[in-house]
């Protein structure tokens, strides 16, 4: 059990809010959301040798998924109770505001790139082994993609991203070798053009757009065919005020499309395909590996950074709603943060 000194915001908490029993709907009022927490250990269970009372910590709690359903287990609220293996200590010299920002777009990171359902590369280590190989992470400047960018790098894996302009410096500065700006009319093309030579390790598509852009571009590049898919084109960014069953019904004629239009390039393309669920490392070896083997050491050495940069909205749980509008608002290179 972790006394929380900060918890981060993800898209999904609001998403939850505007799109009712659309979104993860075993969830039923009263609830306690949240994923990202960092704090001090105050308990731990009979059969936990990794951590004692005491220590700093983060952990991806995971009272929303599904088969968890436990309010327990929730984020926001001041203590939580953690599953160990979906916890890392953190150095003394990280700050719980910082350290937040990591755990649910880390895990989804790290699902996307290392599940064997997925895109299974290789291994993060201290010392990677060029693989030879680049991977296209759509999406780069995201929560998910900031950490998806240093695991690849750090797995041996060149990364060509996509952001602003205004990001460039800050995904180079991950480790990514090449940015494009993913509103450019000719960002499809020119990626394509950056693969040639090179031999893809697949792509992980974050955000609006992102699996269309990687279907189109997959097909001219050797090696790696597949993309792991984060974002779920329902954009509740348009969900106003109303019922949500007609905010959803209005979506509908969009979501069919990128079904049925993903289905068929990934299957004349020869693409494989698969959505990513941020949890599903707690029931597989991606959480021994990512919080246990890779995180407290790459942390403590520099070789991971706790990014993107924490904009702190108040110091106090009562600001969790204002959070969730700020994050709704729109981030950049940004994580929402609330501090306890
Ligand atoms: N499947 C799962 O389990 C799971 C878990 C977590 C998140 N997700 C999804 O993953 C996505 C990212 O989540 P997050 O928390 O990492 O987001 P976030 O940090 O809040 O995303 C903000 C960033 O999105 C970028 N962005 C905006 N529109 C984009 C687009 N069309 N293509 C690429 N990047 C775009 C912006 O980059 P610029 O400022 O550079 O434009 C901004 O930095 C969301 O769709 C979220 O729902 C899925």
């Amino acid at each position: 059990m972790v006394k929380n000194h900060a918890v981060a915001i993800n898209p999904l908490y609001w998403m939850k809010q505007v799109g009712g029993n659309f979104m993860y709907g075993w969830l039923k009022y009263p609830f306690v959301l949240g994923s990202d927490l960092a704090g001090e250990v105050v308990g731990v269970g009979a059969s936990v040798s990794r951590f004692k009372v005491g220590d700093r910590v983060i952990g991806q709690a995971v009272g929303m998924d599904k088969k968890r359903n436990r309010s327990a287990e929730g984020a926001f609220q001041e203590y939580t109770v953690l599953l160990a293996h979906m916890a890392a200590p953190i150095p003394d010299s990280l700050a719980y505001e910082r350290a937040a920002v990591l755990p649910l777009g880390l895990s989804t990171a790290a699902c996307g790139l290392f599940e064997k359902d997925q895109l299974a590369l290789n291994h993060p280590s201290a010392n990677p082994k060029p693989t030879g190989k680049t991977l296209l992470i759509w999406g780069g400047s995201t929560s998910v993609g900031s950490s998806a960018i240093q695991l690849a790098v750090a797995a041996g894996y060149e990364v060509i991203t996509t952001c602003l302009p205004r990001n460039f410096d800050y995904v180079k500065k991950l480790g990514a070798s090449q940015a494009f700006d993913y509103n450019s009319p000719t960002v499809v093309s020119d990626i394509s053009k950056a693969f040639q030579g090179k031999t893809s390790a697949g792509a992980l598509a974050i955000g609006q757009g992102s699996t269309e852009a990687c279907l189109d571009i997959l097909p001219a590049c050797q090696g790696n065919k597949f993309v792991s898919i984060a974002s779920f084109p329902i954009d509740f960014q348009q969900f106003t005020q109303g019922l949500p069953i007609l905010q959803f019904l209005r979506q509908v004629p969009k979501i069919v499309g990128f079904i049925v239009s993903m289905l068929f390039k990934a299957r004349t393309r020869r693409i494989g395909t698969n959505f990513i669920f941020g949890t599903t490392l707690m029931n597989n070896e991606v959480s021994q590996l990512i919080y246990a083997d890779f995180l407290p050491r790459a942390l403590a050495e520099g070789q991971f950074v706790a990014t993107p940069a924490p904009h702190v909205i108040g110091k106090h749980l009562g600001f969790l709603q204002a959070a969730l509008d700020a994050q709704r608002q729109g981030v950049s290179a940004q994580k929402v943060v609330v501090s306890l």
